[in-house]
């Protein structure tokens, strides 16, 4: 076993040195640092196209970086390192690894042909090795959890769409995974369900569940974020305590996206 799989009990949950991430001869992560500790909750905001999704998939090598490192948990991300050279991982030992990294994204992201309960069921059974009637005894907690209880047998075109994204938040925790990334999960629902997803986010955050959270929401961060960060153009900005950043940012262009939030 290498060093790097053996953290020290204060080192960070998640740690990224230097990402740089191109497309083509676009430079879209111009060298992010970041470091999130066991049960904190990271707000990340910034304009269109400043890179908060492509970092985010970097975290879990659905985005293959140009360079720098992610460790999760101590672990280097994506890349095994052998002698002194790092090479990728094959499919299997990456699922290995984003079994960890629970990931919610915008847009419902439910099996459509399975109900509730077998979205939520189904990965630990194949993959957590558990037998049916524990992930379904999971599943229906989590379930709970969600707000969604009893409705374990509802296909997702039944479901509105808050539902659904508190449905996909049970199902990404069904992993039991040690971080949960989030992709702007309520911008495209409407305004009325928005609410709903947010309240069970907060319910997870309180329990300790350590969260990065692209949002556009910033009575959300305030409330919830221990720490903001501001990215922009591929950099980050400015970065702080969640009440710092946003009632009173330093950078001008901090300033500059906050007013055109309000
Ligand atoms: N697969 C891709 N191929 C080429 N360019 C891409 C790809 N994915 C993202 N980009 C570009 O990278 C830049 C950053 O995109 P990204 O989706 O990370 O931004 P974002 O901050 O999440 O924006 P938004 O708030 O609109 O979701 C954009 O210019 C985008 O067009
Ligand atoms: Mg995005």
């Amino acid at each position: 076993m290498s060093a790097l799989s053996t953290p020290s009990p204060t080192s960070p949950i998640i740690e990224a040195i230097d990402v740089h991430k191109s497309f083509g001869s676009l430079e879209v992560l111009k060298g992010i640092n970041l470091s999130v500790k066991k049960g904190e909750v990271v707000c990340l905001l910034g304009p269109s196209g400043s890179g908060k999704s492509t970092f985010l998939r970097c975290i879990n090598h659905l985005e293959r970086m140009t360079s720098g490192r992610i460790l999760v948990d101590g672990q280097l991300i994506g890349y095994r390192e052998r002698g002194g050279t790092l090479h990728e991982m094959s499919g299997k030992e990456l699922a290995v690894q984003r079994r960890d990294i629970g990931m919610v994204f915008q847009r419902f992201n439910l099996f459509a042909h399975q109900d509730a309960l077998t979205n939520i069921s189904q990965a630990p059974i194949l993959n957590r090795g558990l037998t049916r009637e524990e992930a379904l005894t999971d599943a229906r907690k989590l379930l709970k959890m969600v707000d969604l209880e009893g409705r374990g047998d509802a296909y997702p075109y039944q479901l509105s769409g808050g539902q659904q994204q508190r449905a996909a938040i049970a199902r990404a925790l069904a992993m039991n995974p040690k971080l949960m990334l989030f992709d702007e999960p309520t911008s495209a629902l409407d305004p009325e369900l928005v609410g709903e997803v947010l309240g069970v986010m907060r319910k997870l955050a309180s329990d300790g569940m350590t969260m990065i959270v692209v949002t556009h929401e910033l009575t959300f961060a305030r409330e919830v974020a221990d720490r903001v960060v501001f990215m922009d153009q591929g950099v980050v900005v400015e970065e702080g305590p969640a009440r710092e950043v946003l009632d009173n940012p330093r950078q001008e262009r901090t300033q500059a996206f906050l007013r055109r939030m309000h």
